[in-house]
């Protein structure tokens, strides 16, 4: 039995997860908080909104007051930490942004829960959602193991190394009950179309240029986001303690390729002439710092717990694209920015 508390539950990994545990653990009570910024969007988690295990609260995790009078009310046994700031293009031009959610954020979370649990760590659990760019970057050979040095290159990156290393902290000092786990570059239904996929469906929906940085040589492994909280769910229910787990699909592509499959895709779903798409395909001015290539080696979590990524990308890509063709009204919102009046309409009445 858990009251979970998630936080960045309206954005797009954060909703999934929030689904999960709402539909598959009815016995636990689930608390969303989520500041709701750009990225927070409550039309995500339409389905289950009225779940009766299920509760959204408008607020910032930077706010110690606020997560306060949040834990004195709801007395959580858990923290499913998934706010943050995310995209690294805004990193590189609002910096000080990243700062503030995902480091000083993590550290108000982790003191708030320390405040309420020290006197009994006992079945407790603060769980830190973060990703494998703290890492750093590779070249063409090797794998991010959890045993990789920490080397954060961007904004972004930088604050997230720092928070995993304020949840470690916290755990050595304090015997906080902490995990974390580290992901690649997730993709799926949800997914906020500033993002390399979103965009570029997004753009040739809409026969829009589809930005390539640089030579779009650089590599990412991508996983499915149902495959991403389907592993927060076991290393939640099974992992050690104290532990950090890498999470990843073995799954690596080159943007231009990744690109290239899409339009190869969309054209036949679209009943488009092959390569009419690709021919949007447009090189661009390269992102700043960019790292070369992301790789996961998620072999600890295979061994020892026994997860691995259920989709093959081009089924996962194709799930994707179809989501996103039935789902222009979603699309739309977020493109005109309407999604955010969903908060106004189905909270602010009540
Ligand atoms: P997202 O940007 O889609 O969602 C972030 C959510 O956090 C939004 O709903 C936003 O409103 C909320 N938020 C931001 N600042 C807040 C604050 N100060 N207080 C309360 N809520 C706040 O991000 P995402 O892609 O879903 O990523 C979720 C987590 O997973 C992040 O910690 C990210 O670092 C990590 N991660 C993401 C990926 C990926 O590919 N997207 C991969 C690995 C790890
Ligand atoms: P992104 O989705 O922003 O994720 P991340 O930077 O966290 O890996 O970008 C994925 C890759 O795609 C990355 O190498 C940058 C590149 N990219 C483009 O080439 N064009 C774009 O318009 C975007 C948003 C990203």
């Amino acid at each position: 039995m858990h009251t979970v508390l998630i936080t960045g539950g309206a954005g797009f990994i954060g909703s999934h997860l929030t689904r999960l545990f709402v539909t598959k653990y009815s016995q636990y009570k689930i608390v969303n908080i989520d500041k709701l910024t750009y990225a927070g969007n409550l039309e995500n988690l339409k389905d289950i909104e009225h779940s009766p295990n299920y509760e959204f609260v408008k607020g910032d995790i930077t706010d110690l007051p606020f997560l306060r009078s949040l834990f004195e009310k709801h007395q959580f046994t858990a923290v499913l930490h998934c706010a943050a700031e995310s995209h690294v293009d805004r990193s590189i031009t609002d910096p000080l942004a990243f700062v503030t959610t995902n480091v000083v954020g993590t550290g108000c979370l982790l003191q708030t829960a320390k405040e309420f649990w020290k006197d009994n760590f006992d079945n407790k659990i603060f769980y830190h959602i973060s990703t494998d760019e703290v890492y750093g970057s590779l070249g063409k050979e090797g794998f991010f193991t959890e045993e990789t040095a920490y080397d954060p290159r961007s904004p972004y990156s930088a604050s997230k190394a720092a928070s995993d290393h304020l949840v470690r902290a916290f755990y050595h000092t304090y015997h906080m009950p902490v995990k974390i786990s580290n992901c690649s570059n997730n993709y799926g239904p949800f997914h906020f179309p500033e993002k390399l996929i979103p965009l570029c469906i997004h753009n040739i929906i809409n026969n829009k240029p589809l930005p390539i940085y640089g030579k779009g040589e650089n590599i990412r492994d991508w996983l499915y986001v149902e495959d991403h909280v389907r592993a927060i769910d076991v290393i939640f229910h099974t992992g050690k303690i104290g532990e950090t787990y890498n999470i990843g699909g073995h799954n690596e592509w080159t943007n231009i390729d990744l690109v290239k499959e899409l339009c190869k895709q969309m054209d036949l779903k679209l009943g488009r002439e092959t390569g009419a798409s690709e021919k949007l395909i447009t090189y661009v001015k390269d992102r700043a710092g960019h790292d070369l290539r992301y790789a996961i080696d998620a072999t600890k979590l295979k061994n020892e717990l026994g997860w691995m990524p259920s989709l093959q990308f081009e089924e996962g890509i194709s799930k994707t694209i179809d989501w996103y063709l039935n789902n222009t009204e979603w699309l739309n919102h977020v493109t005109s920015g309407n999604y955010q009046n969903y908060y106004e309409q189905q909270y602010d009445k009540r």
